[in-house]
């Protein structure tokens, strides 16, 4: 552990929950752990760095987050060591604190500096420590994330915000491949937007596309780009790969694209790939071009990745009304998810 620097105050919890929660049965996102790294923008500056027990917060109705959603997030993963499960191993943070601060740029947030979001997170993880579950395909999951808080209902930047971690035991994401619709009505973002941001506005606008997509039997969508629909972006809340005869195709990212999301996860997976002997295609693909590879058997397999999810195969795609079937026996995802979570915690050595 690094040598601690800043000045966090600490209040533990009087009564741990951690006795109520059934570690062999834990759903994704549910339940919080003890505490709550906190700090607050005053005056230009990040004050009042501390951890206290996880509780609500106390907003004024008029705070303008909640009208004009000026509200970022993150999203990683701790696990325990399986060389020393004492020890909470955590997937390059230092990715998220940068990225959490290109979100910030976009919507007019001040940056959180990156010694207050490492040094909270770990200082947070060491306390509540023994959240951190061991069961196969759990993990700790950890969100931070920043909101404005001036209560004033004019349209402007806030002056003021805060900046928090919470942490939550997690399950399995999604518990069997998905089928996924192509959509063409909706749009998660466009040019200019704040697709390649982690911004709460673009989860809110998924919402109903998605929930009319599940009401036709469908997991997720796989989002198409907003002037012509005709190009393949993303899929529900994950970037998506597509193994084409053997070539993994991805939609590229900043600073080719501003649409999508710059998945942590996808970039080790890209690495994980190409030190299997494959060949990582980042480049524009286009729903006909999936469409077909299915028809003529090219197409091997697919799936999401991000944070939550890892790797989640996908089972069907479907396309203007017409349902294709990838093939049942694909493999290659979940020996790629294998990899990847033995990297996490520490059976496979990170190269990075
Ligand atoms: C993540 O993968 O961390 C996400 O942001 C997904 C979240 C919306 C559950």
């Amino acid at each position: 552990m690094k040598e601690l620097k800043l000045d966090i105050r600490v209040e533990k919890a009087q009564n741990s929950r951690l006795s109520e929660v059934d570690f062999d049965n834990i759903a994704f996102g549910k339940t919080m752990s003890d505490h709550m790294f906190v700090a607050d923008y005053r005056d230009g500056e990040w004050q009042d760095l501390r951890i206290v027990p996880y509780d609500s917060f106390q907003l004024a109705p008029a705070t303008s987050s909640l009208h004009y959603g000026q509200s970022i997030f993150e999203g990683l993963k701790g696990f325990r060591n399986a060389q020393n499960p004492e020890e909470v191993l955590v997937f390059r943070p230092e990715e998220n604190a940068k990225r959490m601060n290109v979100s910030a740029e976009r919507i007019c947030m001040p940056s959180i500096p990156e010694e207050i979001f490492m040094e909270g997170l770990h200082r947070l993880i060491e306390i509540d420590r023994d959240w951190v579950p061991s069961t196969p395909d759990s993990s700790l999951y950890i969100r931070p994330f920043m909101f404005a808080t001036d209560e004033f209902l004019g349209m402007k930047p806030s002056d003021t915000y805060t900046f928090a971690i919470i942490t939550a035991p997690a399950g399995k994401y999604y518990s069997k491949a998905l089928r996924v619709k192509v959509e063409k009505e909706f749009s998660r973002t466009a040019p200019g937007g704040t697709g390649f941001a982690k911004v709460a506005g673009n989860y809110a606008a998924s919402l109903l596309p998605a929930k009319l997509a599940a009401q036709q039997g469908y997991d997720q969508l796989l989002w198409t780009d907003a002037k012509e629909h005709k190009y393949i972006e993303e899929s529900g809340t994950m970037n998506v790969m597509f193994d084409i005869d053997g070539t993994f195709v991805t939609a590229p990212t900043l600073p080719v694209e501003d649409t999508i999301l710059r998945s942590i996860t996808r970039l080790t997976v890209i690495d994980l790939i190409e030190g299997m002997g494959h060949k990582v295609e980042e480049r524009h693909i286009s729903v006909d071009e999936v469409i077909e590879s299915i028809k003529n058997g090219k197409l091997r397999g697919a799936f999401g990745i991000g944070t939550a999810v890892t790797i989640a195969p996908f089972a069907v795609i479907s396309n203007d009304g017409e349902d294709f079937d990838l093939p049942a026996d694909y493999t290659f995802s979940t020996e790629l998810k294998a990899k990847f979570q033995g990297i996490q915690k520490g059976e496979i050595e990170d190269t990075k």
